[in-house]
């Protein structure tokens, strides 16, 4: 089992984004997954089609990690249907959202809360990825994600203010390591709603390969015309139809193959 945060400082850069896009790669792949939306908005958990039930949301799950029985309360993604029609896809599974979860998004969270999720993922090994979507601050939630995480994903847009953004939540990865998470490899960042034909993005991405070098991921992701068409019908992007679609689906495949594969992330599971 792989533990994987999808990070950034604020929001609107494409955190849920790259999650579902992920996911929906995982799922094509036939890769048991877990998707934990840790966002009390809980966007990840409508993009994914899950029918909420009599489950436990995420929030209380974590509010009581020893009784949260994981595994009974995770809700199957509707994609999954999707995805037998397509004649593909296993498990993908969704630790649901809640507001609830808002009452750890504090900024002075103590050792023993920061804990909280690993001891919920410490019954997930049936998945071989859990991907965490976290909420857009670097507050209780984020760092209790990093704390149950064996890895980071940044996401960032390419402009001005997102590179350096990224710059300081960079540093804040390497101060939280030290303390408390020493597991945690580096951050790998993944470029969003990237214009090619624009020459701001291209200097940025430009300035961004410089700094970060090989944290940066490839492939990066384009700004996608149909991109809320799909999230807002609560399609995993390798069902929906047309050649566009087709493309970003590749993408996402070959962008998780690689972070799956990139040095830092084929470490062994370490023992909890
Ligand atoms: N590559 C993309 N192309 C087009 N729209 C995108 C792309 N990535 C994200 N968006 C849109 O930008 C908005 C914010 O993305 P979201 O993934 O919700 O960000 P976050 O989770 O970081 O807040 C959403 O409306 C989403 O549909
Ligand atoms: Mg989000």
């Amino acid at each position: 089992m792989q533990v994987v945060s999808i990070s950034s400082l604020k929001g609107g850069v494409g955190k849920t984004s790259v999650t579902t896009g992920l996911a929906s790669a995982a799922l094509a792949a036939g890769i048991p997954t877990l998707v934990v939306d840790l966002d009390p908005h809980a966007d990840a958990t409508t993009a994914l089609g899950v029918q909420a039930g009599e489950q436990l949301d995420i929030g209380r799950m974590l509010k009581n990690p020893r009784k949260a029985r994981l595994l009974d309360n995770v809700v199957s993604s509707g994609w999954v249907e999707q995805a037998r029609r397509h004649g593909g896809g296993t498990a993908l599974d969704v630790a649901v959202g809640s507001a609830y979860t808002g009452i750890y998004d504090r900024p002075d969270l103590g050792r023993r809360d920061l804990r909280r999720l690993t001891s919920v993922l410490a019954a997930a090994e049936k998945y071989e990825l859990v991907l965490v979507d976290c909420p857009p601050s670097l507050n209780g939630l984020t760092r209790m994600a990093w704390s149950a995480s064996d890895r980071v994903v940044l996401v960032a847009e390419p402009g001005l203010f997102s590179v350096a953004g990224t710059e300081r939540t960079m540093r804040a990865i390497q101060l939280f390591r030290q303390e408390f998470a020493p597991q945690l490899a580096p951050a790998g960042i993944v470029a969003n709603r990237v214009r090619p034909a624009s020459s701001e993005h291209t200097f940025r991405l430009a300035e961004m390969e410089s700094m970060f070098g090989e944290l940066l991921l490839a492939p990066h992701i384009p700004e996608q015309a149909n991109w809320q068409q799909i999230q807002g019908a609560a399609h995993a992007v390798h069902h929906w139809p047309g050649d566009s679609a087709k493309n970003t689906a590749k993408l996402f495949d070959t962008l998780l193959e690689n972070m799956l594969s990139s040095q830092n992330g084929t470490r062994e599971r370490r023992q909890r």
